[in-house]
């Protein structure tokens, strides 16, 4: 088992959260889901009636919110005052509301903090989200930024609506990914962006195996070029 450390950043809709969670596995290594501790915290925002958007009263609330998540790819496990709440936290209101909540500075430093602590594990460990390579973890092994052209991530967004059961909307779709990209990459706060020394893999024509034989290559090249 190695101990390598890995960090994948990038939007919505680049296969990113799958292509981790077969990554850890490949590697044998922990998984660690940022994206999931937001979610936590913006559900233990609205249980406790605060406005995501009022910055002042989330910067306030944070420092109470008990929170866990496991590191186990092959299994959400999220928790919010020692409740399961990995169904929850994936739901319409929590999305909706997520990303005010995970603008506030305060939310921020709090996670980063815990972030940092949990990627200090024993063995490797794979940490997929925003900010990783350049906030988090600036000295991971290896870093990478999947990317994908707009109307590849709206149309894998898409075709999950409609086997949602929602209606078939790629206009509208790649109008909101377009608004997103535009917001995450401006925002004052973390914006997304690569770091200078990640690996940036445009995923809009490969499959989700090949993205993840692409970057286990990656990770042992990486590697072998460390020790
Ligand atoms: O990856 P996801 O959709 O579960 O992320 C949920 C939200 O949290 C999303 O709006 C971006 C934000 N996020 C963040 O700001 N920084 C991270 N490291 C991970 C997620």
């Amino acid at each position: 088992m190695s101990s390598v450390v890995v960090a994948v950043d990038g939007p919505a809709g680049t296969g990113k959260s799958s292509v981790s969670r077969g990554l850890a596995r490949a590697l044998q290594a922990r998984y660690l889901d940022t994206g999931a501790m937001y979610r936590i915290v913006t559900l233990a925002m609205l249980r406790a009636g605060i406005d995501p958007a009022d910055q002042a009263e989330v910067a306030a609330a944070v420092a109470d919110v008990r929170l866990s998540v496991g590191y186990d790819p092959d299994e959400d496990r999220s928790y919010l005052d020692g409740e399961d709440v990995s169904a929850e936290i994936r739901g319409d209101e929590v999305t909706t509301a997520v990303s005010a909540v995970s603008s506030v500075p305060a939310v921020r430093t709090r996670l980063v903090e815990l972030q940092r602590t949990m990627a200090h594990g024993p063995g490797g460990v794979v940490v997929e989200g925003r900010d990783i390579g350049t906030v988090v973890l600036p000295h991971a092994d290896v870093k990478i930024f999947l990317t994908a052209s707009a109307e590849t991530r709206a149309r894998r967004r898409n075709d999950q609506n409609v086997a949602g059961g929602l209606p078939d909307d790629y206009a509208g779709v790649l109008a909101d990914v377009r608004r997103r990209d535009h917001l995450d990459s401006t925002r004052a706060v973390s914006p997304l962006r690569a770091a200078a020394d990640a690996v940036v893999v445009d995923t809009s024509d490969m499959t989700e195996s090949e993205v993840i034989a692409h970057l286990l290559d990656l990770v042992h090249q990486r590697s072998e070029a460390v020790r």
